[in-house]
This record gives structure tokens, sequence and C-alpha cells, in this order.
């Protein structure tokens, strides 16, 4: 991956499913960083989508590729997270409100080979999470609730944001700080200027004809070119 202060991530709710592969193969065509892959189980959120079998295809005709594996499920279980590292995941985020024991899923994904990280609904506080900081590869903030691509980005998350940025500072690390739902080229340079680091776009990307278009209108106001 190119040494960039900013990644964008494309979420594959908003690609063309009928064409997933291709899709895929268009948007690291593109110059995208990250491919986002929403997982969802019908029951933490309402909604259903990707199983492992979907990431092992892509991972197999994309063998370079970053996936960012962000499970909506519950309850988070090592059978769960190990499949979607066998199927070729590089970062895997899960819930805490489906996971007891988050310390230990934490390393364990770690022990998978894989980025590890806390994904955080909008209701959900920070604290907790400077009790697990030396596990925590990044910190993903939703910034609307999970479960469907195209909504609105909600301010206070974005607070959230700036608080969570603040806490690891006084901590002294640095994990990265990925934001999800929402994100559009009117409102990008605001969540960066709130620490984000790493901005999920789903309609914003692969819901966007011209996906060079849709990343270039993401890339220039945070002051940086494809
Ligand atoms: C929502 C998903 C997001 C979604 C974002 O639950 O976690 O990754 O794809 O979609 P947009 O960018 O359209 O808000
Ligand atoms: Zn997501």
């Amino acid at each position: 991956m190119a040494e960039r202060k900013y990644l964008i991530a494309g979420s594959i709710l908003s690609a063309d499913l009928l064409s997933l592969g291709d899709d895929v193969g268009a948007a690291l065509e593109a110059g995208v960083d990250i491919i986002h892959f929403d997982v969802m189980d019908f029951h933490f959120v309402p909604n259903l989508t990707f199983g492992p079998a979907f990431l092992k295809a892509l991972r197999a005709r994309y063998p370079k590729a970053v996936f960012d594996v962000h499970l909506m499920v519950a309850p988070v279980t090592e059978q769960i997270v190990e499949a979607f590292a066998e199927a070729g995941a590089s970062w895997i985020s899960f819930h805490p409100e489906g996971c007891v024991h988050q310390e230990r899923m934490l390393s364990h994904i770690r022990d998978l080979g894989c980025k590890a990280g806390i994904v955080l609904n909008p209701g959900t506080a920070p604290e907790f999470l400077r009790y697990l900081w030396d596990k925590l590869d990044f910190v993903l903030v939703m910034t609307v609730n999970p479960g469907f691509g195209g909504q609105k980005a909600l301010e206070p998350c974005l607070i959230k944001v700036a608080e969570i940025k603040q806490m690891a500072k006084a901590a002294g690390v640095t994990p990265l700080i990925e934001v999800d739902g929402g994100v559009k080229s009117e409102n990008i340079a605001h969540m960066a200027d709130c620490g984000a680091q790493v901005f999920v776009a789903g309609s914003a990307f692969f819901g966007a004809k011209d996906k060079r278009a849709a990343l270039q209108a993401l890339r220039a106001p945070l002051g940086e070119s494809l």
C-alpha cells in the first residue's frame, strides 16, 4: 500500500453485486487503498450480507488487496474470526456488544495474522478502549447505525472520534481511527480534522459510476491527489 496519511476503504455493500469480482477489480484499478467487507447476520443488525466464501473468492483473484472485514454479528465467536482470517482477511473488527471476552478476541485476531479492531456503534462510549490499547491496531467508529449504506453521518459520532484521538494521545498510542457511514466529499475534511485517518466509502465510492472521479473527489478535500 502506498504511504499515505489518509486511506480510503471502498465498501462492497454498495458494489454491483452481480459483478462483484469485476467491480472490486475496478475499485482497485481506480486506486482505492482498502476493500471494506461488511459481514451482517440479520441478528446483530437488520440485514444479511457476505460469508467467508465471498472473501475467499475475492482474495484468490486479488492476492495483494487489503481486505477490511467488519463483523456485524452476535455472538462474535472464534470460529467466525478464524473463518474470515482463513478466507484472506487483512483486518478484522467486531462490535463489543457481541463479544464478552474482547481482549482475548483481539489477541486471537492478531494471532491469526490480521490487524485487530473494535467497532463502536453511535451509542457506544469509548472509555473501555483505554484498557485495550495494546491489543488494538485500529478503532472503527460507526458514524451511522450499522446495517445499511446511504445514511447521513451523525455529528455526535465525530465528537467521539475527537475524544478517542485525545484518549489515544494521552495514552501514548497511535491506533488508526477509521470512520464508517455517510462519508462524502463534503464532510471528509471535517472527519479528518476530528482525527479520522481511514474513511469507509460505500455509496460515495462503489455507488459512483466513475470510481476514479469519486476517489479524486474524496481525496481532494484531504489535500491528497490520486
Ligand atoms: C453500514 C456499513 C458501511 C456502509 C457504508 O452498516 O458498515 O460500511 O457500507 O455505506 P455509506 O458509505 O453509503 O454510508
Ligand atoms: Zn462497515
